[in-house]
């Protein structure tokens, strides 16, 4: 398995989340942002490529979105698992989901349904703290099953 974790964060939430998967797995993170040259980035080495995004009025974040509309590949040996960080509200959970997968099913690509997401800290005091240690950990959890890891005992 060769996973690499691709993330888009505004305020720190996602990155958190990001760098504990990176963690978990050892393997590198790239972080996009409205300057980022997409065209170095090459997926034929990675078969396992985690996405994560913060939302963004029922949608992935406008970096995400720019990063996934540009995106070429030459096939479709990979799978993506899907992560965010959301305030909780609606159905922005399902909204942005949908959208990534479309996305990339329109480049023949796959999109595991297990998705992991998290509250993430946003305007004044809302979701204060998150995301916590509990968080992380779940997070971790869900790292090791999108990779086919066993589960660490603690
Ligand atoms: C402009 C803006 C729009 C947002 N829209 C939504 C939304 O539609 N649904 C939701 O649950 N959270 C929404 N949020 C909350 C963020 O998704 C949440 O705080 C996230 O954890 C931020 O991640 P970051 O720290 O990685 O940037 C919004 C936040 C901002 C700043």
């Amino acid at each position: 398995m060769n996973p690499v974790v691709i993330y888009s964060t505004k305020g720190g939430n996602t990155e958190k989340i990001a760098l504990e998967i990176t963690q978990e797995l050892n393997c590198k993170a790239i972080k996009i942002s409205g300057e980022s040259d997409f065209s170095k980035i090459s997926f034929k080495d990675f078969d396992l490529v985690f996405i994560g995004t913060w939302v963004r009025g029922g949608e992935p974040s406008p970096d995400m979105l720019s990063f996934l509309k540009q995106l070429n590949f030459e096939d479709s040996n990979r799978q993506f698992a899907l992560f965010m960080t959301w305030a909780g509200g609606g159905k922005s959970d399902v909204l942005t989901f949908n959208r990534v997968k479309h996305l990339l099913e329109a480049k023949n690509q796959r999109l595991l349904d297990d998705c992991y997401k998290c509250l993430g800290k946003t305007f004044g005091l809302a979701r204060r703290g998150h995301p916590d240690t509990q968080d992380l950990a779940e997070a971790r959890k869900w790292t090791r099953k999108m990779a086919y890891l066993p589960e660490k005992s603690l």
